[in-house]
């Protein structure tokens, strides 16, 4: 009987002992689980994709920004479909995130799931691209660039450096995109003034190297000669149509004139190579400002609708001297 009620002690005490090991041992040995939080805070964050350096740039600045503050991120590469951000921001309302960051592939059909967002309180935080909505309390903040002005600011170095004459091919970015419609919208506005700079043909290489080349090739096929000036959406559709224009035995940043938008590292090289002669910088280091808006917004702040980074022009002449200082 004694015995029997010894044995039975002991093996309660063993159980105990190992129970509070394996605690123990999830606290201190585990190491840090995903979606676990130093502060508590967890955000969702729907990007477009890894279609260019740019966008990798900006999901990098997104990783190292929540990592630096402690905030658990829930990551979500979309692959440029809008029906997988569509998907990712419905299961991060499923799983209760404090915030959502968005960067929105194209401008439209956001009501429904943005909806569901605000009725479950979860605030959007927008980065990088606008969208269009009837209701701006939808979402908190935009964070991005000026797009018109930077197509603007291409059509006005464009035009000095041309006399106000060229026959320019552009190469669009993802249909529907903001800064695929705006940098068109800019551009063109930049160049009214100059009757004598004509866009010869226009099609989209939906911001990616190979597409730029592509479409690039066509164009050279096509317009031929007529073509001594090329304005694209972005860098990385530049230096696809670069060496498109190397391999029909042309020589870019000469007999073409090449401008884009993005201001990359990969476009600094070109400058530097005299290949591509301009590029109008759009920052994509947005992880800081996108966190300063979380924190504050969850703090109970009221932030303003739109949040404008400033961009600068770089040509050929800065191109050396910069390009040691460049951070993406
Ligand atoms: O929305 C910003 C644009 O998207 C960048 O200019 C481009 O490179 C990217 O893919």
């Amino acid at each position: 009987m004694r015995d029997n009620l010894l044995r039975v002690l002991r093996l309660g005490a063993i159980i105990a002992l190992g129970v509070a090991l394996l605690s123990c041992g999830k606290r201190e040995g585990g190491g840090k689980e995903e979606g676990e939080s130093e502060k508590g805070l967890v955000v969702g964050f729907s990007q477009v994709g890894a279609e260019s350096a740019w966008r990798t740039a900006e999901t990098t600045s997104m990783q190292e920004e929540a990592a630096k503050r402690g905030i658990a991120l829930k990551f979500s590469d979309a692959q440029g479909k809008q029906e997988k951000q569509i998907q990712a921001l419905r299961a991060f309302i499923a799983q209760g995130v404090d915030a959502i960051i968005l960067a929105p592939v194209v401008e439209t059909g956001w009501e429904p799931a943005l909806k569901e967002a605000k009725a479950a309180s979860i605030p959007v935080v927008l980065v990088d691209r606008g969208i269009e909505v009837a209701d701006e309390s939808l979402y908190a903040t935009l964070i991005a660039s000026d797009f018109i002005l930077e197509g603007k600011m291409a059509a006005e170095w464009l035009a000095k450096k041309m006399n106000g004459t060229a026959g320019i091919v552009e190469l669009q970015g993802t249909p529907g995109a903001a800064p695929a419609i705006d940098r068109k919208a800019g551009f063109e506005q930049g160049i009214a003034q100059y009757p004598g700079m004509q866009i010869i043909a226009s099609q989209s290489g939906d911001f990616r190297r190979s597409n730029g080349k592509e479409v690039m090739e066509a164009f050279l096929k096509i317009h031929g000669k007529k073509i001594n000036a090329l304005y694209a959406h972005n860098d990385d559709m530049a230096i696809g149509a670069i060496q498109a224009i190397e391999e029909a035995g042309l020589k870019p940043g000469e007999d073409i004139i090449v401008v884009s938008v993005d201001a990359v590292k990969g476009a600094f090289e070109a400058m530097v190579a005299g290949k591509l002669n301009c590029t109008v910088e759009c920052n994509p280091l947005l992880g800081p400002l996108a966190f300063d808006a979380v924190e504050k917004i969850l703090a109970g702040q009221t932030l303003p609708k739109r949040i404008v980074i400033e961009d600068r022009v770089f040509d050929q002449s800065a191109a050396k001297d910069v390009i040691g200082t460049r951070k993406y």
